[in-house]
């Protein structure tokens, strides 16, 4: 077989926030197609890098009072952790913000602009005029022009997928102070898609792209290509463009270029070969794994940008849909919107990694990640079927026949081993088209014959009559043969289990030894067998949500300084809050909490000595020290809230500006504690 050589990309996820459940259907998804071609013996490398330029992430880095490169790269370590634990197998990982990817993106604009593909020209802006900056796009929000849903970005709409530029919203509102927006002339650079339309429309027609995708295509070439604007004014992070002081690039323009800065870097530490990979001529294959969201990008505008630069364009894109959790989409409240780290501090990586390898297709329809299915389906393929045929074989093996396997099985089993090697060629097509789900039915399918036989033979009724000694160690020798078959299968899926298989089998699988038909020959010496997966707990999975929950409710009371006030209260809502000057007689830290500091206050004499325990986010802002003696107010009568550290009993009231720290609200001297606040 002839080896291939694949470079293969995921999207870059923006610097300024965790990696959640989200992002990783993404990560798994290709990580597991990755793996796939590695084992097949094809030489294919896997980069990517985080997304590290935007107004966002300038905005965030100042909130935090920070650098934006101190930000990036904080949040860069991060990431790295968490993929690392969910054994997704980068080959590299950089950031946009590098000089490999300003070489590049200067580089491209520059070819860009010799082959007449850019032009500059005034456009109307909408300005803030409370923080006298240039709107970007996604910091105007409104009504689609196209749907007429509320509440979009100003750059494309949630609801219908278009897109257009920030002006065309009705009732435009600045995202920053809630301002309305003015008009104002302002100096931008346009690459001129419409240029490259004939070239697209091949590049996209000769490819087999999604259907779903290309018909999203087929309207935005009827929609007409429009010019893009790829320039953003100061204050920006990003990377200036030549020539042009105080404009940067937009981020979506330097962006995917990330994806060959990433693989640059990984040719410098490896001596694999660039250009090879990216030149006009190149024969390698290259492809993006996306979500439907960015599709535009990945199929137009950037075609169009290699295009236009002279280099190879991808040879395909593979998008996929969105993750929803118990049929909803995730929500922070419901405790749903679950981060990488959240769920690592729970329960183990590869039981994700399964569970989304069993519910994915090729298409992009979104994945439901429903909590009980998760936990029932995982426990009774991966633990109850599948672990469990080595379990039942392994100790009469190693007890009874010196830890060596026999060779030769019954006709039957010979047969049910031959079946289920020649399932390896649909099993690796259903991978390479990205019908995981598919996969994983055939795999299950041959671990429940593999139970049945096992079953039928009862080796655990045969061991005890002497005369039956060769037929146990031949059912359960073909027990652990069908086990390492299967495990095989789902090494892309389950890299971990199968490398501790691996050491129990004493042998390393690659496809070729999945397909040989070959069985561990005779008298081949197993190790001791470790049970290779547990169950998932219910508690685990609720403990997960409540600690989501927790994070969310840790934020909720911080409601930002530009908040508008509009939504009223009658005088009998407000009469329902019991306001009450409490002392913090106790102020401790709450292990394996973030933000929460655990406090008792104390109500004091007027209420009988009542005291209440309350666990508030305070802890960015106060140390334990700090707190303890101090009068406060809290909401008294507020209903408890059972969390996962306790119960908490009310809220404590503090002041919060929107960049600014966070202020607990502390009565002038004299107050006592129990008083009524109103
Ligand atoms: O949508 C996003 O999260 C972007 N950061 C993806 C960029 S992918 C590539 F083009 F860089
Ligand atoms: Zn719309």
């Amino acid at each position: 077989m002839e080896s291939r050589r694949i470079l293969v990309t995921s999207a870059l996820p923006y610097a300024n926030g965790s990696i959640h459940l989200g992002h990783l259907v993404e990560y798994i998804q290709t990580d597991i197609w990755v793996r796939l071609q590695k084992m097949c013996g094809h030489h294919c490398i896997y980069v990517c890098a985080d997304d590290a330029h935007g107004t966002p992430i300038m905005l965030r880095a100042q909130e935090e009072g920070i650098e934006p490169e101190e930000l990036i790269a904080k949040t860069q370590t991060e990431h790295e952790a968490d993929f690392s634990e969910f054994l997704i197998g980068f080959d590299n990982f950089h950031s946009t913000h590098s000089e490999e990817n300003r070489n590049f993106a200067e580089d491209i604009f520059k070819k860009l602009q010799h082959k007449d593909l850019i032009n500059t020209r005034s456009v109307i802006d909408l300005f803030d005029p409370e923080q006298k900056v240039f709107l970007p796009d996604r910091f105007v929000r409104g009504t689609c022009p196209k749907c007429k849903a509320e509440d979009q970005y100003g750059d494309n709409c949630e609801a219908c997928g278009a897109t257009y530029s920030p002006a065309d919203l009705i009732n435009p509102h600045s995202a920053l102070s809630g301002a309305t927006p003015v008009e104002k002339e302002n100096l931008h650079y346009f690459f001129q898609l419409g240029k490259l339309e004939e070239e697209l429309k091949t590049w996209t027609q000769s490819n087999s792209l999604q259907p779903e995708i290309s018909n999203k295509i087929s309207e935005w070439f009827e929609d007409g290509l429009k010019d893009w604007d790829i320039s953003r004014d100061a204050p920006y992070f990003g990377f200036e463009i030549p020539g042009a002081t105080g404009k940067y690039f937009y981020v979506w323009l330097d962006a995917p270029i990330g994806y060959m800065a990433s693989f640059k870097n990984y040719c410098e530490r490896s001596g694999e070969d660039f250009d090879a990979y990216w030149n006009a001529d190149s024969t390698a294959e290259l492809y993006h794994f996306i979500g439907k969201d960015i599709a535009y990008f990945h199929t137009l505008f950037w075609p169009a940008t290699l295009m236009g630069a002279g280099y190879r364009k991808p040879t395909n894109v593979f998008c996929h849909g969105f993750l929803m959790v118990n049929g909803k989409k995730m929500s922070k409240s419901r405790g749903t919107f679950i981060k990488a780290r959240t769920y690592l501090n729970h329960l183990q990586p590869e039981y994700l990694r399964y569970y989304f390898a069993a519910k994915l297709g090729p298409g992009i329809n979104d994945l439901d990640l429903n909590l009980d299915d998760f936990q029932q389906r995982v426990n009774s393929d991966v633990v109850g079927k599948l672990v469990n045929i080595a379990s039942r074989c392994a100790g009469f093996i190693s007890k009874k026949f010196d830890a060596k396997l026999s060779a030769s099985f019954s006709s039957e089993c010979e047969q049910a081993f031959a079946e289920a090697t020649a399932a390896n060629t649909e099993i690796k097509d259903h991978y390479e088209q990205r019908r995981y789900a598919e996969a994983i039915r055939s795999i299950m399918k041959i671990a429940d014959q593999t139970n049945q036989l096992i079953d039928q033979y009862k080796p655990w009724e045969k061991i005890k009559d002497e005369n039956c000694k060769e037929e146990v160690h031949q059912i359960c020798s073909f027990g652990i043969n069908m086990f390492r078959l299967l495990i095989g299968y789902l090494k892309p899926v389950l890299p971990e289990l199968a490398g501790k298989a691996e050491n129990f089998f004493n042998d390393e699988l690659t496809w070729a030894d999945l397909a040989s038909g070959e069985t561990l020959p005779e008298g081949h010496i197993i190790n001791k067998f470790k049970p290779l997966m547990t169950r998932i707990e219910s508690d685990k999975v609720e403990a997960m949500i409540e600690e989501t929950k927790e994070q969310a409710s840790a934020q909720a009371p911080v409601i930002s300084a530009s908040d508008p006030i509009d939504s009223e209260i009658s005088f009998d809502d407000f009469a329902k809050l019991d306001l009450r000057v409490a002392r913090i007689s106790k102020a401790e830290l709450v292990a394996g909490a973030d933000k929460l500091l655990q406090l008792t206050l104390d109500l004091g004499e007027a209420t009988g000595g009542l005291e209440k325990n309350v666990f508030a986010g305070i802890k960015s802002a106060y140390s334990p020290e700090e707190l303890e003696g101090k009068l406060v107010v809290m909401v008294a009568n507020l209903a408890a809230r059972k969390m996962r550290f306790g119960l908490s009993e009310g809220m404590v009231l503090a002041a919060s500006g929107d960049d600014s720290g966070l202020f607990v609200i502390h009565p002038d001297s004299g107050a006592e504690a129990g008083m009524r606040v109103k």
